[in-house]
């Protein structure tokens, strides 16, 4: 590349060609060596903090009221209303037994004017989705209820948020992450404030549990997994945002005060770590000026700085800043083709225009002409790149996805460890969901690479097996809602 192309109104400082220069970009992700096993023991270090006392800046370490877990026998029929980061699904599990159920759903997509707006605007949505399901696959249930008859259906809810737990079916938002933004729900118990409305509606539903999705999908990989695997150890999200969930010994709990639940027989609780709020204080996560930039453009502003670093909602904005980087430093889209495309309004200069299935197609690709990746930027952007660019871009994407993917091990070697489960069993198990971890290119692959990094070593990361929990979040909680042992106070 030349210091400053003929067509360009840009000026380059350096001279260095595109594709050295995209190296250079790409290597601000890498992790160096050795980078992993200090990450982990920093993860422990903070979760074991995170257990002693609730600060703001910590990980928050939730005790989620649920011990037990399910031994894939139970039977029921209930409720899941399942709020994710982008959907709310309501859905009608029925749970058989011998680690099989059936599901009836209905996904509603949450408009942003309900994520950022008011509480009781949200929570009149939620309600609205519940209220229309109901009617549509229980329609003599509605019935019922109007006329003060028939028993009360029950709900498990997942709301996939910090909520600080105050019982099964209680708890209060800490904050909002993920791109919601409504002030005024900080501090009041959400799944209370839903069955109020429910109850107002006269839906004759009780919302039995609240839970973590994480939680869930850890309830529900040990109802669904193969036998052959050994005990589920950690519940994990690698979705619109990132989280797990694991069972800790109470007496390891210090900040909980078990006297004051005497109901609490078992020895163990399942914790909600929240650990997207993992080293919120950047004393060991890498902080390029991209995501330095992304950070200050989040509602959420300096916390769940692991989550910006790793998951769905954050992997395609991170490309978009480099690129808007690049183009202004002059080292891409230098035609003038390109330039009238790349207008103020255009996909480039709109904040979290891209997701993260552009990084995803340009890292999958490996055709020598890199033909879906230009078909992916042509769609997105309206024109099309030099093969230079495409190749630029390609290295960035690898080196964004990778970056996450390994981060991703992070706390999955943390919680083995700390639970000392490679010590306990023959072989341990991770219930996973989310779309980055179904779909992101040899997310899966790149995740054992980096576990085999950690002390656990290739032979420790021989015994764990990692498995898709589908609908976990939406098992899980219907798991919690049985009036069984599940669920614990
Ligand atoms: C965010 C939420 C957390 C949830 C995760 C995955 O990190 O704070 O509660 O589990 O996203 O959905």
């Amino acid at each position: 590349m030349s210091s400053h192309s003929a067509s360009s109104d840009r000026t380059v400082v350096d001279t260095v060609p595109l594709a050295q220069k995209a190296k250079e970009v790409a290597d601000l992700f890498n992790l160096p060596e050795g980078y992993l096993q200090k990450a982990v023991d920093e993860y422990i270090a903070q979760s074991v903090e995170g257990l002693a006392s609730d600060s703001s800046r910590t990980m928050p370490m939730i005790p989620s009221y649920v011990s037990h877990s399910p031994t894939g026998n139970e039977r029921g029929v209930l409720i899941a209303l399942d709020l994710g980061g982008t959907n709310f699904r309501v859905c009608a599990i029925t749970l058989e037994g011998q680690s099989k159920f059936k599901l009836v759903q209905e996904k509603c997509n949450v408009p942003n004017v309900y994520t950022t707006g008011s509480l009781k605007d949200f929570i009149s949505f939620l309600a609205d989705c519940i209220e229309k399901f109901l009617v549509k696959e229980h329609p003599e249930h509605v019935e019922q209820a109007k006329t003060g008859s028939g028993d009360k259906l029950r709900a498990g809810f997942t709301f996939s948020f910090p909520l600080n737990q105050t019982s099964a079916n209680n708890g209060t938002l800490i904050r909002w992450t993920k791109g919601y933004d409504i002030p005024e729900a900080v501090g009041k118990d959400i799944p209370q404030i839903l069955q109020k409305e429910l109850d107002d509606r006269n839906l004759n539903l009780y919302i039995a549990a609240v839970v973590n999705d994480t939680v869930g999908t850890l309830l529900a990989r040990a109802y669904t997994k193969p036998q052959n695997t050994g005990p589920t150890i950690v519940g994990a999200i690698f979705g619109t945002g990132t989280n797990g969930a694991y069972a800790e010994p109470l007496a390891e709990v210090t900040k909980f005060n078990r006297s004051m639940h005497p109901n609490i027989v078992d020895d163990d609780m399942v914790i909600n770590t929240e650990w997207g709020s993992f080293d919120n204080d950047l004393k060991i996560l890498p902080n390029t000026k991209y995501d330095a930039l992304l950070n200050s453009n989040t509602h959420n502003k300096d916390y769940h700085m692991f989550e910006k670093r790793v998951s769905g909602m954050f992997l395609g904005e991170l490309l978009r800043l480099v690129l808007v980087d690049l183009y202004e430093q002059g080292y891409l889209f230098t035609t003038k083709d390109a330039k009238a495309h790349l207008t103020k309004d255009s996909k480039l200069y709109t904040p979290w225009s891209l997701d993260t299935s552009t990084p995803a197609i340009f890292h999958a690709d490996t055709s020598s002409d890199l033909v879906s990746s230009r078909v992916e930027f042509e769609e997105k952007f309206g024109f099309v790149p030099t093969f230079e660019e495409l190749e630029a871009i390609k290295l960035i994407s690898v080196a964004i996805g990778t970056r996450s993917a390994h981060l991703s091990a992070v706390p999955i070697a943390g919680a083995l460890i700390q639970t000392k489960a490679l010590e306990k069993y023959e072989t341990v198990d991770i219930g996973i969901d989310g779309t980055v971890y179904e779909l992101y290119p040899n997310f899966h692959d790149m995740i054992v690479d980096a576990l085999e990094q950690t002390s656990l070593g290739k032979e420790g990361t021989k015994k764990i097996t990692m498995g898709i929990a589908k609908d976990g979040s939406g098992v899980g909680a219907a798991l919690c809602a049985l009036d069984t042992k599940v669920s614990c106070d």
